[in-house]
């Protein structure tokens, strides 16, 4: 994904502070070495560039987001981890690279996922330039998003059954896209939500309470947005590799899937009109996400 110069300075900075992580309390090599292939193999940070461009949108320091957007990458590379496994997706290949458990194995993968969790609350703990309410926020955003993860998961293990999805092609068209939206909000957007709420919960005063709805829906709505353009993308790999797939793009057709993107890139964009120049980098990154081709 091309990222504009102004959404890059946001990456260099979520990027050193990815290379200060290093699993203090780990004895074993292997599954140092296993969380920190995973969090380090070239993944686009896209949850934590976007905590930061909220930030920005909020007139809030960056630096006080170090620990919160760690938090959530490693939250979110847990969750990579855990879908590649054979139980999962059983995927060989992430970001162009041998999945953590075709690299170390099946067990130790398992277990960078669960330490990642667990470091991601550690980090938040440990949080400087917050106070305990605040770090007490982020903890219970952060575990409300990786529980609602984890849910959208099993409902995406069960939409993968055979006799499930037959009866769910029976609905409604309607019924058949809510059953997949309602999937994505759960497993994509919950997350994005978090990364939006992490700066959002430090706003002091008036303005915190509609400061906080609006990250809700900025987050929830760019965490769609990215899932369907995933879908997206995806439909275009199965040309060459066709699979039965049950997704937006197989029951809407990838015109109206298209269509569906642009609609919410232009909600997205026109929500962030009152905050004039400030949410440019903003408007970058959601231009970019809705026409990103990986
Ligand atoms: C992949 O997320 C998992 C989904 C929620 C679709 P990303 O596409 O953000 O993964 P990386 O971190 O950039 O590889
Ligand atoms: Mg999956």
């Amino acid at each position: 994904m091309e990222l504009s110069t102004l959404v890059q300075e946001n990456l260099a900075l979520v990027e050193s502070w990815m290379s200060e992580v290093n699993f203090p309390l780990l004895d074993n090599p292997t599954l140092k070495e296993a969380c920190l292939y995973s969090l380090n193999s070239g993944g686009k940070r896209v949850r934590p560039i976007f905590s930061l461009l909220v930030a920005e949108l909020f007139q809030l320091n960056k630096e006080r987001l170090q620990s919160f957007v760690t938090a959530v990458e490693m939250v979110h590379t847990s969750s990579l981890i855990h879908d590649d496994l054979p139980a999962l997706d059983d995927d060989e290949l992430r970001r162009g690279r041998a999945t953590c458990h075709k690299v170390f194995g099946e067990g130790p993968a398992i277990l960078a996922g669960d330490t990642l969790i667990a470091a991601a609350f550690s980090c938040l703990a440990s949080a400087s330039q917050v106070s305990p309410e605040e770090k007490v926020s982020w903890m219970e955003i952060l575990s409300a998003a990786t529980q609602a993860l984890c849910d959208g998961q099993v409902f995406d293990l069960e939409l993968e059954d055979a006799e499930k999805r037959r009866a769910l092609l029976l609905l409604r068209h309607e019924t058949q896209v809510e059953t997949i939206l309602r999937c994505h909000r759960k497993k994509t957007a919950v997350l994005f939500q978090a990364a939006a709420l992490g700066p959002a919960v430090l706003l002091k005063g008036e303005g915190r309470a509609q400061g906080i709805s609006f990250a809700k829906l900025l987050g929830e709505e760019l965490g769609l947005l990215f899932q369907i353009t995933d879908d997206l993308l995806d439909s275009k790999n199965e040309e060459a590799k066709p699979t039965v797939e049950f997704s937006l793009v197989s029951v809407l057709g990838i015109e109206k899937t298209k269509e569906l993107i642009l609609q919410k890139e232009a909600l997205l964009l026109s929500s962030l009109a009152p905050y004039g120049v400030r949410a440019e980098p903003l408007a970058e990154l959601i231009q970019q996400l809705a026409r990103r081709d990986a």
